[in-house]
């Protein structure tokens, strides 16, 4: 029995339901149970939502499947989401906060939504005169400033998709995500505070740009002061290029199905994933989930989500959700316990933030550190709290309700993806009744279902696959230049496209309970999930094989209490290479290099060989029990059994090096 089924099964004993607070109900933005079987007239649900937003030619038809699994949504409509996100906004609520950002060192700016569209026009108007149109992709590749959210909405406004580049990505992953999406222009900072000192972007930046043939211009934000290379003719000041614009551009006018950004993933194989989205749907699904499940009142709220904009959380609920909504956001640049501890608190405090949306790592964090540094702030202005980006282990949501919550607020478990674009699973706070470590149920409009290897639906107290029913608006339109992989990699296993049913699969494992509530258990596939961040075994293992002393290596996620996972190799050497601590260092410093410091190995195990099947399979599983210190059941079936016990002595005695 796995962890979280045997904590399932105590919850069940015990019973725990948490109600929506009455007050809360009675003032939510959804409260009516209706919403549900509204939900099921898919069309006629997101068709209605889709009139919130602001549209130049409204749509002649919702939803397009006839060409499944390639969807379109609204069909023939034209906008530009900045047109949504700001200026219908700076029309009607020009002073009101858009962000509200805070450097880690401590210096704020706040920005209304008329100043931001200001920034967003100059910005567009910038890059315009660099050169950059319609369909022109930019890469960005910055830190968490409040240029950052500028560069996506100028990209927008010129219809020239944006790919981020998280900040703590290596020049070579820059590179790679650069030449997959041939990209024109890049858009950077010369470095970015991070835990007290500086990340060198631009340094990182022009040792990619020296393979990245595409790019004409780049645009460098001025945030830490550093000394860095400015290659004329090709590299601009940002203050300098915006600071000569006018604050007006007209918003170029887009299809919905027109490339609105890519953002790269990590799947089964090496090469991450270029995932698309498209303009129309992609704001209609995140808009209203975003009133929807943070429950949205933008008179009234101060909204904080502490993802990286480099994510999809950060495009989907830091950018084009709360802006669509018109909300005021904050944004804070650096970690949680610069310069102490209570950072967070301290800026719930200080900006009266109302909604709180993290990650369960940040949450297990929290509990490590002790109760006392959110006890020394005041966080009585907090209502709703979220969580994002893996399973919450119920003993964390109940400390997350209690201790940052006051035992008042609903806690609102998200379940997404980079692919899906907007929130699925999750409950809707003014009417689920909680359970602590439930994503609890698809949300209207979304269709879910939990089945079993033959793509059979499981009965409810069992587990299986998660999958996806029906279409969704902010759905994926495709991997970038890959149509085969899209189809093959979500679609191939459990649909039955001779009866024309198209089931996607999440890649998630999945359980239901006797009241048909959710389960989320952790990726069934070869991707890990360490503190909220998707990495690839295979990602790693090539980095690995890639340094000259690596014959072979082996990567699982083994279980790890603050981070969910934890990357743990098994490397075997070339030769006479001696496997040390020297070794250790100069193999974790490689993939850092490779992928980014995010997917260093936690643990590295130096073996003879690695278990393999007689066909030559690696026996991953077989790792992972070995790293997890499980019991080794029956291992005849490796070819070599003998290696797995020597492993397994190796992995007892090795270390793990914390970050
Ligand atoms: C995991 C992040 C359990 C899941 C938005 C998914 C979760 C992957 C949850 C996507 C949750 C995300 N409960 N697991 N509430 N949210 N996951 O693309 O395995 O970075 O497939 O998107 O994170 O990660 P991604």
């Amino acid at each position: 029995m796995s962890q979280s089924e045997h904590t399932i099964e105590a919850l069940f004993d015990e019973g725990r339901t948490f109600p929506p607070p009455p007050d809360f109900a009675a003032n939510a933005a959804v409260s009516s149970p209706e919403i549900y079987a509204e939900g099921d007239d898919t069309e006629r649900f997101w068709g209605e939502e889709a009139e919130r937003l602001e549209w130049r030619r409204r749509w002649d038809q919702v939803l397009d499947w006839s060409g499944a699994p390639f969807a379109k949504w609204f069909v023939g409509g034209k906008l530009n989401v900045t047109e949504s996100c700001l200026d219908r906004h700076a029309a009607t609520q020009p002073d009101r906060i858009a962000y509200h950002w805070e450097g880690e060192p401590g210096d704020t700016r706040s920005v209304t939504y008329a100043e931001l569209l200001a920034e967003v026009c100059r910005l567009a108007n910038g890059l315009a005169e660099l050169g950059v149109g319609k369909g022109d992709r930019v890469a960005i590749y910055m830190g968490m400033v409040p240029e950052l959210p500028v560069a996506l909405l100028a990209c927008a406004r010129l219809g020239a998709p944006h790919s981020v580049v998280f900040g703590g990505f290596s020049a070579d992953a820059l590179a790679d995500r650069i030449n997959d999406a041939e990209a024109k222009a890049l858009i950077t900072c010369d470095g970015a505070w991070r835990a007290g000192a500086v990340v060198p972007l631009k340094d990182m930046a022009d040792e990619a740009l020296g393979r990245t043939p595409s790019i004409e211009s780049v645009v460098v934000v001025r945030r830490t002061g550093s000394e860095v290379h400015m290659e004329p003719g090709r590299d601009h000041d940002y203050h300098e290029l915006v600071s000569r614009q006018a604050g007006e551009r007209p918003a170029v006018e887009c299809d919905s199905e027109d490339l609105l950004y890519l953002l790269y993933t990590s799947g089964t194989t090496a090469k991450p994933k270029g995932i698309v989205h498209t303009c129309g749907g992609y704001l209609v699904g995140t808009a209203t989930t975003y009133r929807m499940v943070f429950d949205a009142r933008p008179e009234r709220d101060v909204y904080w989500c502490t993802a990286d904009i480099g994510w999809v959380t950060g495009h989907s609920y830091m950018v084009y959700g709360p802006l669509a909504n018109g909300m005021t956001s904050v944004l804070y640049e650096g970690v949680p316990q610069y310069p102490d501890k209570d950072r967070f608190w301290d800026i719930v405090e200080r900006y009266g933030v109302t909604i709180l949306y993290t990650a369960p790592t940040a949450i297990r964090t929290f509990m490590k550190w002790g109760p006392e540094y959110p006890a020394k702030h005041d966080l009585s202005s907090l209502r709703l709290i979220g969580t994002v980006g893996e399973p919450i282990n119920p003993e964390a949501w109940m400390w997350y309700r209690d201790t940052i919550g006051a035992g008042r607020t609903p806690v609102v478990d998200t379940w997404w993806q980079t692919e899906t674009g907007q929130i699925m699973i999750s409950p809707l706070p003014g009417l689920t009744t909680l359970k602590p470590g439930s994503a609890t149920f698809p949300l209207p409009g979304v269709g879910a279902d939990v089945v079993d290897e033959a793509g059979q639906s499981v009965p409810l107290g069992q587990g299986g696959y998660l999958t996806l029913t029906k279409p969704w608006p902010a759905m994926l339109r495709g991997i970038y230049g890959d149509p085969d992989r899209f189809v093959e990699t979500y679609w191939r296993r459990f649909s039955k496209p001779e009866e024309g049913r198209w089931v996607y699969f999440a890649g998630d494992g999945a359980k239901r309970d006797l009241d048909g509530y959710f389960w989320l258990l952790g990726r069934v596939d070869d991707v890990m999930n360490v503190s909220g961040h998707r990495i690839s075994t295979l990602e790693v293992e090539s980095a690995l094989v890639d340094h000259p002393a690596v014959a072979e290596a082996a990567v699982v996620g083994r279980l790890d209490e603050r981070t969910g996972q934890a990357i743990a190799a098994f490397v075997t050497l070339k030769g006479a290479r001696v496997g040390d601590d020297a070794l250790i260092a100069e193999l974790r410093d490689h993939v850092a290099t490779r992928i980014g410091k995010i997917a260093r190995p936690a643990s590295i195990v130096f073996t003879d060989e690695l278990p393999k099947t007689r066909s030559g399979k690696i026996m991953r599983r077989l790792l992972r029990d070995i790293s997890e210190q499980r019991h080794l059941g029956d291992v005849t079936t490796l070819a070599n059994a003998d290696v797995v016990r020597e492993i397994a002595a190796r992995a007892a005695a090795s270390t793990t090096t914390e970050d």
